[in-house]
């Protein structure tokens, strides 16, 4: 019996694992769960799947959760650092599974107690990647990736042969716009953009999906984890969603990993690690697909693929600046306080003149990580006076 910690349980990522786990009850059994704001969907899981502590991080949900969970046996906790204190709590997994930067401090703290650390939540990677790998050798953690390409790359890549590699290549679906004009995407609504053609994610992923930022994102992932130079990493748009992502050799040989477009596959791939178990979700059905097509990115489109090749030639604090301008223009975004392309021009002007602050410990990023977002909130004040940025 395996413990495990899910940090953002009521999450699309956290929501599958529940499902991985349902179906192997007699493998996993639940220690923390963590919400933030849904505080009847955290107690019912608590409850259904016996946990040991639920939190959740709004303190204005704390009662109800109390109130929820009585007479279950289940500790409960309530505020930002309680999530944190929770992530200390010793498992054999944890799903690192909230949403943006704020889940940089519960992964440290969950990474410092070991085990393995299920990667789904790649923000804090791209910004602190270092940090988090360096912790992760100090306590001995394993971290794996969830996030499907990278989960492609993991199961595809030999590790005696990683010098062999000649390239990385992520697939990306090309989102909801991926055929759009310009002059279309200029005027795209949230729920526009919400609407992915392969995927059932959260919000935030999904618009940064139709940015392909995600990519962008992805790109300083892998570069990290990998340890892969950017010059050997390449996009192309892979509209089937059936080939998560591919190795290419120097012997000629291409090696990929498919699957149905379902986030089942990778969390029950890293749950089953080292050994492979059964998922509970789609298979894929070799017989009925049609095609598989690949192509390049049209950077004039989607300039976020580009940015994340620029971000990594300019060091840490642009990856930094990258990630935050662009956690604050999404949120706006979906707050319909701004168009879709705007999105871009928060994260290019918000790029324009990095600050040259050290950045050597985690106090440092956080801190770099709040300048930016103050920079993007300016450009995003600019935007909504109507000032050309
Ligand atoms: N969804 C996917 O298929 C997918 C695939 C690959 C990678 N990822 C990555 O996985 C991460 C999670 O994505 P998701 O789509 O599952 O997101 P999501 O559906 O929005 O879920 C986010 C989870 O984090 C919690 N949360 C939100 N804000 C928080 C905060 N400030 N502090 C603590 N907890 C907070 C949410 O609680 P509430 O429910 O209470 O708001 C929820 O449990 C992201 O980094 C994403 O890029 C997701």
């Amino acid at each position: 019996m395996k413990t495990v910690n899910i940090l953002g349980s009521t999450g699309s990522i956290g929501k599958t694992t529940l499902k991985v786990i349902a179906k192997h009850r007699d493998k996993f059994s639940i220690g923390v769960l963590t919400a933030q704001t849904s505080v009847k969907e955290l107690a019912q899981q608590a409850i259904d799947f016996g946990a040991k502590l639920a939190v959740i991080g709004d303190k204005t949900h704390y009662r109800a959760l109390q109130e929820a969970l009585s007479g279950h046996n289940i500790e409960c906790a309530a505020g930002e650092q309680a999530i944190i204190d929770a992530a200390a709590h010793k498992a054999d997994i944890t799903m690192a599974g909230i949403v943006g930067m704020a889940g940089l401090q519960s992964l440290m703290k969950a990474i410092e107690q070991g085990g393995i650390i299920a990667l789904a939540n790649k923000e804090p990677l791209v910004a602190a990647g270092d940090l988090v790998l360096a912790a992760c050798q100090k306590s001995g953690a394993t971290l794996l990736p969830v996030d499907s390409e990278h989960n492609a790359i993991f199961q595809c890549l030999e590790p005696d042969n990683k010098s062999a590699v000649e390239r990385l290549v992520l697939t990306a679906s090309g989102g909801p716009f991926r055929d759009w004009s310009l002059d279309k995407m200029m005027a795209a609504t949230p729920e526009q953009a919400l609407k992915h053609p392969n995927w059932d994610m959260g919000a935030k992923i999904s618009i940064d999906s139709a940015t392909m930022m995600n990519k962008a994102l992805e790109i300083i992932e892998a570069h990290k984890l990998f340890d892969m130079p950017a010059s050997k990493i390449e996009v192309l748009v892979h509209p089937q969603s059936i080939v998560h992502s591919m190795i290419e050799y120097c012997d000629g040989s291409v090696l990929c990993q498919m699957g149905a477009s379902d986030m089942c596959t990778p969390i029950t791939n890293v749950m089953g690690w080292p050994h492979r178990i059964e998922s509970a979700g789609e298979k894929l059905d070799l017989k009925t697909l049609s095609e598989l097509t690949f192509k390049p990115v049209d950077e004039s489109r989607f300039p976020s693929v580009r940015m994340a090749y620029d971000c990594l030639n300019s060091g840490l604090g642009a990856c930094i600046t990258l990630n935050a301008a662009n956690e604050v223009a999404v949120a706006a975004f979906l707050d319909h306080k701004i168009a879709f392309l705007d999105i871009y021009k928060i994260t290019a002007r918000a790029l324009d003149k990095l600050d040259t602050a050290p950045l050597n410990s985690l106090n440092d990023i956080v801190n770099y990580d709040i300048v930016s977002r103050l920079k993007a909130e300016s450009v995003l004040d600019a935007l909504t006076l109507g000032h050309v940025v």
